[in-house]
């Protein structure tokens, strides 16, 4: 399948309905697409490839345009293996391709596939004529990758964002902003940057003021994944603005682990009261909501309360992964609320307020640590803890 998005301009991506897990972490309910545009003018330009078990398709759809022997450029925004792992087998048809990246692709793509192409190391805003049209790239470090950059065709005013605005969810065929749910682009898009671009949102920021500072017009945003946006460009663009803004919400967000329903207790229980007194609350079971969906909610959450049982002397291990993973994910500071249950020695609160507090988090008092089953008077600390929260987010 393919389409002409512009005159000379075609979208030759596939969809993905076979991974479970992007990167071996997060959920594709709805699969996801590798975007790939062909551009052919005198010379043939193919911007992103695909992942490797779809090369086949890949070049299927370049063949319903022109014999894929004759593409001239291969342009990479991006070495991450879902858009270059087809590489090694483009390679052997498109014998006559020159690889277009940036300087710090160059020894990635070698240490990843070395393949015999002919390469062009591309500078900062250089441009590249193609005959009547014009590609422009301009570097982005660090949205996601170091080696990162953004491809724009002059003429017709179209950004190929690399992976910055993509999303979750393949196409079907739907390929534009107006022919699609635009519910799901938004909860898909949302849940794409949370798993993917966290760590890197100042360079988001970053990189959407150096391309306003270009001052370039532009009609159409074409990421890696997920919709193309023509109707609304500037849809996306502040939709990532605001989901990358550094201000915090004045709510909480509870994030537990349990087994058998005694950390549950106390969460249920905190959550009631951080209601009755007028508190947004949201609540994630580590053991049931998908990664990407807590990390959504807790990005930019103005209080975080972490929950856990005492696994072999340490926090269960979903909430300590959990804990790691934020860390990865350098979300900012915020204060971090405590509670949990345990057996008999303990140890899984406190290790993970060691853990919090290495991260040069401040931990609220009181931390609420039970033993068993959490009697009324613990549940009455709930309260205390309840209310110490509600004052800070005032
Ligand atoms: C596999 C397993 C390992 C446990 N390890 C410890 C432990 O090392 N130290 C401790 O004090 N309690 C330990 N416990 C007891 C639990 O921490 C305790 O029962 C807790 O209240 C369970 O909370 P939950 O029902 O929310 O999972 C363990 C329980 C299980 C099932
Ligand atoms: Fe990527
Ligand atoms: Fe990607």
């Amino acid at each position: 399948m393919h389409r002409e998005i512009a005159k000379g301009v075609y979208y030759v991506g596939v969809d993905d309905h076979h991974t479970e897990l992007f990167e071996g972490l997060w959920e594709l309910p709805f699969g996801v697409s590798y975007n790939s545009y062909l551009i052919v003018d005198e010379k043939i330009a193919l911007i992103e490839g695909v992942k490797d078990p779809w090369v086949d398709e890949l070049l299927d759809n370049i063949r319903e345009i022109v014999d894929p022997a004759k593409i001239d450029y291969i342009v990479m925004n991006h070495m991450e293996p879902d858009h270059t792992s087809a590489l090694p087998d483009l390679a052997k048809i498109a014998k006559n391709a020159t690889m277009v990246y940036t300087a710090k692709a160059a020894p990635m793509q070698k240490s990843f596939y070395d393949v015999p192409l002919k390469e062009k190391i591309v500078e900062d805003l250089e441009e590249l004529s193609l005959g009547e049209k014009t590609l422009k790239f301009v570097h982005a470090q660090f949205l996601h990758w170091p080696e990162t950059m953004l491809t724009y065709l002059v003429e017709d005013e179209i950004v190929f964002s690399c992976d910055a605005f993509g999303s979750f969810g393949a196409l079907n065929g739907k390929i534009f902003d107006d022919e699609i749910d635009m519910g799901m682009v938004e909860s898909e898009s949302r849940r794409y940057v949370s798993a993917i671009i966290t760590s890197y949102l100042k360079f988001v920021q970053r990189g959407i003021a150096k391309v306003q500072d270009l001052g370039i017009g532009i009609r159409m945003i074409a990421p890696s994944h997920g919709p193309i946006y023509r109707k609304d460009p500037m849809w996306i663009v502040k939709k990532y603005l605001e989901w990358s803004s550094p201000e915090l919400e004045k709510n909480a967000v509870i994030v537990y682990g349990t087994m058998y329903g005694m950390t549950h207790r106390l969460a249920v229980n905190l959550k009631k009261e951080l209601m009755n007194l007028g508190v947004e609350v949201k609540l994630h079971n580590l053991s049931y909501s998908e990664l990407s969906k807590v990390i959504t909610d807790t990005m930019r959450a103005g209080i975080l309360v972490i929950g856990t049982p005492t696994y072999d002397a340490f926090p269960f291990p979903k909430v300590w992964s959990f804990v790691n993973e934020m860390q990865g994910k350098r979300f900012m500071k915020r204060p971090i609320a405590l509670f949990g249950t345990f057996g008999w020695g303990g140890g899984g609160v406190f290790k993970l307020r060691k853990m919090i507090e290495a991260m040069k988090c401040e931990v609220l008092e009181p931390v609420v640590r039970v033993r068993g089953r959490p009697n009324e008077q613990e549940i009455e600390d709930c309260k205390k803890l309840a209310k110490v929260i509600a004052d800070r987010l005032k």
